[in-house]
């Protein structure tokens, strides 16, 4: 029997995935940044503030943000002072959007936007200071993979944060969190971004992610040290930090 991975609810053959992947933020990526900010009330601005700040980006470094999308912590890292970043992301509808707002902001350079896939990162080994994931992980088809890829490209001592939904938030408040999933989130989706369906798999991929000490074990097991884990916002966000080893 060929493999299968999870997309959402609906188990798919594992070949299949990163193309409906693709297909989903081809379809937003215009909305995309504006429902970020109506799903979550703009929280999740605070949740990368966080990350970039636990990385404490360096001058000279060089920085690889995996799944970056429209480029929040890409402008975050550079605007820190690092020597550059490069974003690499599946969908290239949303790196035009990253590259356009860029652009608009001000920031003519500092920031490279690559396709490619997390899980064959088409970047030489042991080059970055630093591996960012924003809500990407949840995405990929083999998490494993992804992993192994991130410690590929980073430099021994190399940094990697993490951040990603987290299945259940804090106990008490998984009713209205899955009120809140399965009933606004689709509803929002399809006022603001034309695409209901869209936000019914985001719904449904966070529910099928690893909770935070499975993927402690996973990152731990790729080959990173000095793991550590915040809870953000009731549980509802996982954040992970670990060196290269
Ligand atoms: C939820 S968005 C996150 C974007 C951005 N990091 C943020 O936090 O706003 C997920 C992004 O992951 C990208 N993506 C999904 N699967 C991927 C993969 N296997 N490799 C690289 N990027 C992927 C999508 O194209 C999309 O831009």
């Amino acid at each position: 029997m060929s493999e299968t991975a999870s997309f959402g609810y609906r188990e798919v053959p594992a070949e299949a995935k990163a193309g409906l992947v693709q297909d989903l933020f081809t379809q937003v990526a215009g909305r995309y940044d504006l429902m970020n900010d109506l799903m979550s009330l703009g929280i999740h601005r605070l949740w990368k503030a966080e990350m970039v700040d636990w990385l404490r980006p360096r001058p000279g470094w060089r920085v690889v943000d995996v799944a970056g999308g429209t480029g929040d912590i890409a402008r975050a890292v550079l605007d820190a002072g690092v020597a550059g970043v490069t974003v690499v992301d599946l969908t290239p509808a949303m790196l035009a959007e990253g590259r356009a707002r860029t652009v608009d902001g001000g920031r003519l350079s500092g920031i490279e936007w690559v396709a490619g896939n997390a899980e064959a990162l088409p970047l030489p080994d042991r080059t970055f200071d630093a591996y960012t994931v924003a809500f990407g992980l949840r995405n990929v088809t083999h998490l494993d993979r992804a992993l192994a890829e991130a410690r590929r490209v980073l430099k021994p001592g190399g940094r990697f944060l993490a951040l990603e939904f987290a299945p259940r938030a804090a106990a008490g408040l998984n009713d209205l969190y899955d009120l809140y999933s399965f009933s606004v989130l689709p509803w929002l989706g399809e006022k603001v971004a034309a695409d209901r369906e869209a936000y019914v798999y985001l719904a449904e991929s966070i529910r099928r992610f690893p909770d935070p000490e499975a993927l402690a074990r996973m990152i731990r097991a790729a080959g990173f040290g000095g793991h550590r884990h915040r809870s953000l916002s009731c549980g509802i966000a996982q954040l992970h930090g670990a060196t290269r080893l």
